[in-house]
C-alpha cells in the first residue's frame, strides 16, 4: 500500500524524523532557515500531513492548497499561535502540538535569564571579555538579590508552574496572575498566591511572562502596565514574543520605569538588527532557546512524530488542541 504523504517543514531530530520517515512518504525541507510562503503554498499540494514548526504560518490558504487529502497538522511546539486552529477545526482537522516535554527545559531558562538579569552576568562577562576588570570592585557591577524576593507569574499553565516550583528553592514570594486558574490547587503546594494583574505588577521584583499568545494577551505587557511594575523590577518573557509591546518596553527601560528585561521571544522573530532595543545594555535577548536542550528537542520531534502518524492512521492524536474534531465527527 501506498504511504501516506507528509509535508515537514525544517529538519527536526532525528528519533522523530525516523518515525516520520518509516511511516511516510516524507517530503523535509532540509534548509536551516523557514520556507519562503510561495513554497510552503507549493510544497503542501497534495499532502495528507504536514508537520510545521512555529516559525509557519499555518492558515486557511496553506489547507486550500494541501485540501482535499489533508489529514493532520502537527505542530512541533507547545504553542500553536502560528496555526489558524479555528479554520482546521472548521474543515475537521485535528492539530498536534507537544506540551509537557518541555516545561521543565523551558522553566529553567526562565529562571537561568532571571538569574543573569538579577546578578548582571552577561554585563560581566562582557566586561572581562573587553578587558576592564582590573580589580575586584565594591561597587562593581552590583546586581539584585533573588533569595526572598517577590516572583509575579503572569500564566499559571504547566511552565508558570514551574518557575513558582524553581522560586520555592530561593525562599521566594510568589504571585501568580491567571484569569483561568484564580484557584489551581497546585498554588498552596508552592506556596503561590493569586492576585489582580495590577496588584502583581505593583508588588513584584520579578515579573515572568507565561502566557500564550491569543487576543487577550497580545501586548499585555505595555506602557500602562509597565507604568505600574518597580522601578527596580526585572521582566523575563520566554512565552511569545508579541505578548510584550517592544516600544513600550525600550522606553521602560530607557527612561528607568523597569531597571531590566530579559527575553527569550520578541516581536518580530528575530528582532531587527536596527531594533533600538539592541542598544540598551540592561536587556538581555536570546534567540528563541528556553526549550533548546538535546533531550527536549528529541522528545518534542518524537511526539510530534506519534501526533502526525495517528492523525494519517485516522486516531485520535495523543496530544490534540482541537479535540472538537472528534466531537463533530461522532455527533
Ligand atoms: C514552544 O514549544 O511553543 C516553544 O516556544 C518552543 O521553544
Amino acid at each position: 500500500m501506498a504511504k501516506p504523504k507528509v509535508f515537514v517543514t525544517r529538519l527536526i531530530p532525528e528519533q522523530g524524523l525516523a518515525i516520520v520517515r518509516d511511516f511516510c512518504e516524507a517530503d523535509v525541507w532540509p534548509e536551516e532557515l523557514p520556507l519562503a510562503r510561495e513554497v510552503i503554498l507549493e510544497r503542501v499540494k497534495g499532502v495528507d500531513g504536514i508537520l510545521s514548526l512555529l516559525t509557519d504560518k499555518i492558515d486557511d490558504d496553506v489547507m486550500d492548497a494541501a485540501e482535499p487529502g489533508l489529514r493532520v497538522i502537527s505542530n512541533y511546539a507547545v504553542g500553536f499561535d502560528n496555526v489558524d486552529v479555528g479554520a482546521a477545526t472548521r474543515r475537521g482537522i485535528p492539530v498536534g502540538n507537544t506540551p509537557g516535554v518541555l516545561t521543565d527545559t523551558t522553566a529553567d531558562f526562565a529562571f537561568a535569564l532571571l538569574m543573569a538579569a538579577a546578578r548582571r552576568v552577561v554585563e560581566g562577562d562582557n566586561f572581562t571579555r573587553a578587558g576592564k576588570w582590573k580589580t575586584w570592585g565594591p561597587m562593581l557591577l552590583l546586581g539584585q538579590d533573588i533569595t526572598r524576593a517577590t516572583l509575579g507569574i503572569i500564566g499559571f499553565g504547566r511552565i508558570g508552574k514551574g518557575m513558582a516550583k524553581r522560586a520555592q528553592g530561593f525562599d521566594m514570594r510568589v504571585l501568580y496572575y491567571d484569569p483561568f486558574c484564580e484557584d489551581d490547587p497546585y498554588a498552596a503546594q508552592v506556596g503561590a498566591r493569586s492576585i489582580d494583574l495590577d496588584s502583581l505588577l505593583r508588588e513584584s521584583d520579578f515579573v515572568s511572562v507565561h502566557t500564550p499568545l491569543i487576543g487577550e494577551t497580545y501586548h499585555l505587557i505595555n506602557a500602562d502596565t509597565l507604568s505600574k511594575m518597580k522601578p527596580t523590577a526585572i521582566l523575563i518573557n520566554t512565552a511569545r514574543g508579541p505578548v510584550v509591546d517592544p516600544e513600550a518596553l525600550y522606553h521602560a527601560l530607557k527612561e528607568g520605569g523597569i531597571s531590566f528585561a530579559a527575553l527569550d521571544v520578541t516581536e518580530p522573530e528575530p528582532i531587527r538588527m536596527d531594533h533600538p532595543l539592541l542598544t540598551l545594555e540592561n536587556l538581555i535577548i536570546t534567540p528563541h532557546i528556553a526549550s533548546a536542550s538535546v533531550a527536549t528537542r528529541g522528545k518534542m520531534a518524537q511526539m510530534a512524530a506519534e501526533n502526525l502518524i495517528a492523525g494519517l492512521q485516522g486516531e485520535r492524536l495523543p496530544n490534540c488542541v482541537n479535540p472538537e474534531v472528534y466531537e463533530r465527527a461522532q455527533a
